[in-house]
C-alpha cells in the first residue's frame, strides 16, 4: 500500500519535496498545506494533489510528513504531528531553541515516533567520499558563503546556514564539545549575517566555521587537516582533493638541506612525496540529494530503521548552534543596529 505523505509548507524548498515525493512510486502525496492559499493551490494543481491551508484535519489520514514551514514554527507543527504518532522529516534546523528541540526529541521517544532531520549534506556524495577517506581529524576549516534570498529571515546566518556545517563537524569528529567561541554581525537586520566559530572539541581537535549570507561570492569549502593526510571539499562541485604523504616523505631537517634535495623536494612534492587525487563525486549517484534523502525517509517509515539524522543529530547541531548565537547575541548585534 503507498504511504499517505503530506508536505507542511510549499515554498522554495517545501515545493521541491512536495515534487519528488509526488515521483515516489511507493508515496501517495495526499496533500499540500500552506497558509498562502495562491502558492498551496499552484504546487497542489501541478502535482495532482490537494490544497489545504491548515494541516490539522489531514492528522488522522497521514502516515508520514515532510515540515518545510519557516523555522519559527517547526516546533509548534511538529510537536502536533508527533503527539499523532506521525514519522516526520523536519528541514534544519531543528528548531529555533534548544528548549523546542529538546521537546520535540523526547515527544518523538515518548510516543516512539521517527524524527528525521533535513541536513542535506549528508547525502552530498562529496561528504560520503570524505567519510570513506578516513582523515582522523585534527583541524576542520568551513566556509559557507551566500548570496542574499530574502528567505529565512526568522532566524541568523548561524540556524541558516552555519547548522549545515555544524552537524558535518559534529559527525565528522564524534567528540564532545570543549570550547566554543564565536563573533557575528548583523549587516541587513534583526539577526546576524555573517559569523565565525571556533569549535574546540575534548579530543583537541579545532573546527573554524565562516558563514554569510550577504557575500558577494557564493563558496561551500571544507578543509580537513587529519593525521593520515590532508582534504579540501567542494560541496557544491562535490569534489574531494585528498593529499597524503608517501613513504618516501622523511621528516627533514630544514637546517641541513643540501641544494639538491631542496630542488628535489620543489619538483617532485606532489607525486613522489605526497600524493593527491581529486574525485568527482556528482558522478557516483544519478539522483540528487534530496531525492536520496526523501527516498530514505520514506524507507525508514516502511521498515522501521533508523535514518542517517535522527532528532538526536539535529539537536547536537542546534544545541551547538544556540552555543554559538549565545555568544553573539546580542551584543554584537546590538552595536550594529
Ligand atoms: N536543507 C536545506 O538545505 C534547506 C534549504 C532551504 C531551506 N531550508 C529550510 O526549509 C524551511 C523553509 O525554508 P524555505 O526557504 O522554503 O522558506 P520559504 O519562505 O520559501 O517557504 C516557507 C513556506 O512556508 C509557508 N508557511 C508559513 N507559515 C506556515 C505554517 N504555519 N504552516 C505551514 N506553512 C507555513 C509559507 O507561506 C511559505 O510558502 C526552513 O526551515 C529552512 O531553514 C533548508
Amino acid at each position: 500500500m503507498k504511504l499517505p505523505v503530506a508536505v507542511i509548507g510549499v515554498g522554495h524548498l517545501g515545493k521541491e519535496h512536495a515534487r519528488i515525493l509526488a515521483s515516489l512510486p511507493e508515496v501517495d502525496l495526499v496533500g499540500v498545506v500552506d497558509p498562502n492559499a495562491a502558492q498551496a493551490q499552484a504546487v497542489a494543481q501541478r502535482l495532482g494533489t490537494q490544497a489545504h491551508a491548515d494541516y490539522r484535519p489531514l492528522l488522522g489520514s497521514l502516515r508520514a510528513a515532510v515540515i518545510a514551514a519557516p523555522t519559527a514554527y517547526h516546533h509548534a507543527i511538529a510537536c502536533d504531528f508527533l503527539r499523532h504518532g506521525i514519522p516526520l522529516l523536519v528541514e534544519k534546523p531543528l528548531a529555533s531553541t534548544r528548549e523546542q528541540g529538546n521537546e520535540m526529541v523526547a515527544l518523538a521517544r515518548r510516543h516512539h515516533v521517527l524524527l528525521q532531520v533535513g541536513h542535506i549534506e549528508r547525502f552530498n556524495p562529496a561528504y560520503e567520499e570524505l567519510q570513506r577517506q578516513r582523515l582522523t581529524p585534527r583541524y576542520i576549516r568551513c566556509e559557507r558563503h551566500g548570496g542574499f534570498t530574502g528567505r529565512s529571515g526568522d532566524v541568523g546566518a548561524v540556524l541558516d546556514l552555519m547548522i549545515h556545517d555544524l552537524d558535518l563537524v559534529l559527525h565528522l569528529v564524534n567528540e564532545p564539545i570543549a570550547r566554543v567561541e564565536a563573533l557575528g554581525t548583523a549587516i541587513l537586520g534583526g539577526h546576524e549575517d555573517l559569523a565565525q566559530a571556533r569549535i574546540t572539541f575534548v579530543n583537541g581537535c579545532i573546527a573554524d566555521l565562516a558563514v554569510c549570507r550577504v557575500s558577494p561570492e557564493v563558496s561551500r569549502t571544507m578543509r580537513i587537516v587529519g593525521t593520515q593526510g590532508y582534504a579540501q571539499v567542494d560541496w557544491a562541485a562535490k569534489t574531494v582533493s585528498v593529499y597524503r604523504p608517501t613513504g618516501e616523505l622523511a621528516p627533514l631537517d630544514s637546517r641541513r638541506l643540501n641544494p639538491e634535495r631542496v630542488s628535489d623536494l620543489k619538483e617532485n612534492l606532489f607525486g613522489k612525496y605526497i600524493t593527491s587525487q581529486t574525485i568527482e563525486c556528482a558522478a557516483h549517484h544519478t539522483q540528487d540529494q534530496l531525492t536520496r534523502e526523501l527516498t530514505e525517509f520514506v524507507q525508514c517509515v516502511q521498515n522501521g530503521t533508523a535514518p542517517r539524522v535522527d532528532g538526536v543529530a539535529g539537536l547536537s547541531a542546534l544545541e551547538a548552534a544556540c552555543r554559538v548565537l549565545d555568544l553573539i547575541q546580542p551584543r554584537e548585534i546590538r552595536r550594529a543596529a
